[in-house]
């Protein structure tokens, strides 16, 4: 008796600190929490069909990658701006030479891209995640850093917020990246042309681990990446589609998603001290002038 009535003090104690704590979390974070998305709701695989494994009704599936081939997949539909998500857990063991991507992409030629890559390593080495943004075709703007856990030993949520202002990177909640819209400085912002979501595990040991150095090792496959929560909140539009017709008035084009706020400027920070390998920002014999985009970024 005595035991249960301290565990209820507990729990009522614990409600009161979570209450007290909800409004900085809900606003320091993208509402709206993916929950258990079925893979068919929003995807169709794209290629070798036979390498995609799915359990639980398709609310997880596994992409194989063998000597013969890797396999991928995409949205149905395709979207100008919105909040997009996957929950994965990387390949394990020796992932070396293998890379696994998580990306928006417009079909075009002079293309839009947010991409998410990460690249594999030997056993017990750390993965890198490669981020880049592609604006009219435009790309060269990789950011490398490693992560602070282990992204094999469980389910991590990767997302991309995008609306008019800005594009957000995130791992679980802390933003990695933002490319802030700076039109006005004369940077294309992708604002009108649709993006497809797209995911895929491919071999790309001619340059993903040390730069091409560590091979994959074919005795360890297939490698497999786990996928859950296949999360798509965006403006559905026609692939020619220019504008979405509700522009201005989802929950994504709301003050508290123009820019970042404290919260997350600080968390960006530690992630840029603590956790950056490579920034284009910083290159200077790559760039010799600062491009543009990265003094609104505060990358600089
Ligand atoms: C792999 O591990 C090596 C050695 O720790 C490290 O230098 C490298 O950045 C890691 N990641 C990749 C993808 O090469």
């Amino acid at each position: 008796m005595a035991s249960s009535s301290s565990q209820w003090t507990a729990t009522l104690c614990l409600s009161l600190l979570f209450l007290l704590l909800l409004p900085s979390a809900t606003r320091s974070a993208p509402t709206r929490r993916p929950i258990d998305v079925p893979f068919s709701r929003n995807y169709i695989p794209t290629w070798a069909f036979d390498h995609i494994k799915y359990l639980n009704g398709g609310s997880e599936v596994h992409l194989m990658l063998d000597k013969y081939t890797g396999t991928g997949f995409q949205s149905k539909g395709s979207y100008l701006f919105g909040h997009f998500s996957m929950r994965i857990k990387m390949v394990a063991g020796d992932s070396a030479g293998t890379v696994t991507a998580f990306y928006l992409s417009s079909q075009n030629s002079e293309h839009d891209e947010i991409d998410f890559e990460f690249l594999g390593n030997r056993t017990g080495q750390p993965y890198i995640l490669q981020t880049n943004v592609f604006t009219g075709g435009k790309g060269d703007r990789e950011q490398r850093i490693y992560l602070w856990f282990d992204p094999t030993k469980d389910y991590h949520s990767y997302s991309v917020l995008w609306n008019m202002h800005q594009i957000v990177f995130f791992v679980d909640d802390v933003p990695i990246r933002v490319f802030k819209n700076s039109k006005d400085l004369g940077v294309r912002f992708p604002f009108d042309q649709p993006m497809k979501l797209y995911s895929s595990l491919w071999n790309a040991d001619d340059w993903a681990t040390r730069g091409g150095l560590e091979k994959t090792n074919w005795a360890n496959a297939p490698f497999v990446a786990y996928y859950q929560g296949f999360h798509i909140d965006g403006c559905e539009a026609s692939v020619n589609a220019k504008f979405c017709a509700t522009q201005g008035t989802r929950w994504w084009d709301q003050k508290a998603f123009q820019d970042l706020d404290t919260v997350q400027y600080r968390r960006l920070q530690w992630v840029r001290n603590k956790y950056t390998i490579y920034n284009y920002c910083t290159d200077r014999v790559r760039f010799p002038t600062v491009p543009m985009e990265c003094k609104r970024d505060r990358d600089i």
